[in-house]
């Protein structure tokens, strides 16, 4: 058995699933890995919030160098959300020599190349799987089984709340502001839905895809973004009249040596299969030169899906330093 301790930035929604998400299965993992992975240290000011999970409050500190000094802790995780102090953070943990694990798609896809630079300069490990598509191994299948692709497209349903809004709209006829509430109330939206809503999650999280895909990094600003808050009842019903649902669709496709690239909310047929994508799933086609379409489904947002990313990273890290350890 081998113990792997880990400290954690963060203890919000995100925090909590993935705590919750080693909590229910330490067991299985220990005994299917022999990996020991135990959460030592929390960055978290909210000591006092009532969370289903068994925290103490030894656990908590106030300072970040608590965790980064730690000799013990190995992998450091990111759950701050937001570019700063998130960035900052996570490369101050990389140099000293902890691997870091992230959800946080606006300060991946805003230092996608200064986080991974440091991760490679200090010789550990950077994931960030949970960023893109919440419980859906994306980036994991691009970087790994696919990797002998060339990749033509990715298309998809890259935001849970939208969609839930969308979704809700359309099937019971609501209005945007109230199917919003709803969203946040359980745990999809964040905590300011801007980025959801103007289409700015979707940038960032079409950013990393493309990085990662086409070895091509554009700034999540430099995307065209039109985001759902314009989206009005008629809209939905003259989508209807004409057979489509309207989605907020992310795209990129190469075409010769160009790439395209938008986020925007789109009329998709009903016999679409990301009509069928509803709520807060996600969906993610990739057209490869060699596997052709492949399509990737599964809940994109909420605490537990997020969190089953997140620990997945965690486990494929510790797994890995311990291969080089030997
Ligand atoms: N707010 C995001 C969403 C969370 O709704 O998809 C997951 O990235």
């Amino acid at each position: 058995m081998r113990t792997v301790k880990i400290g954690l930035l963060g203890l919000g929604n995100i925090g909590t699933g993935s705590y919750k998400t080693l909590e229910m299965n330490k067991d299985t993992i220990l005994a299917s890995t022999g990996i020991d992975l135990i959460i030592t240290k929390i960055l978290e000011k909210d000591t006092q919030r009532k969370r289903d999970i068994n925290v103490s409050q030894d656990q908590f500190v106030k300072d970040p160098s608590e965790i980064f000094k730690d000799p013990e802790i190995e992998i450091v995780i990111e759950l701050l959300g937001g570019i700063e102090p998130a960035s900052s953070f996570m490369m101050e943990a990389m140099k000293n020599g902890k691997s870091v694990v992230t959800a946080n798609k606006a300060a991946v896809a805003a230092n996608f190349d200064r986080l991974t630079k440091t991760a490679q300069e200090n010789n550990v490990l950077f994931r960030f799987e949970a960023s893109v598509g919440g419980g859906i191994p994306i980036l994991n299948a691009i970087t790994t089984v696919l990797q002998a692709n060339k990749f033509q497209e990715i298309l998809g349903i890259l935001n849970g709340t939208t969609n839930y809004i969308l979704t809700q709209m359309t099937e019971y006829d609501l209005a945007y502001e109230d199917v919003l509430k709803t969203a946040q109330e359980k745990g999809f939206a964040e905590a300011d839905p801007t980025a959801d809503v103007e289409g700015e999650d979707c940038a960032n999280k079409l950013s990393i895809l493309m990085a990662l895909a086409f070895g091509n990094y554009v700034p999540p600003s430099d995307i065209p973004t039109k985001g759902i808050t314009g989206i009005t009842k008629e809209d939905i019903e003259a989508a209807k009249a004409k057979g489509c649902k309207i989605k907020l669709i992310s795209q990129a496709k190469k075409e010769k040596d160009k790439i395209l690239y938008s986020v925007k909310p789109m009329e998709i047929p009903f016999d679409h299969p990301l009509a069928g994508v509803n709520n807060e799933f996600n969906a993610v086609f990739v057209k490869g030169n060699a596997v052709d379409e492949l399509m990737f489904y599964g809940k994109g947002a909420g605490p537990l899906p997020t969190g089953s990313a997140i620990m997945g990273d965690v486990l494929e890290i510790a797994r890995l330093s311990a291969e080089k350890k030997q």
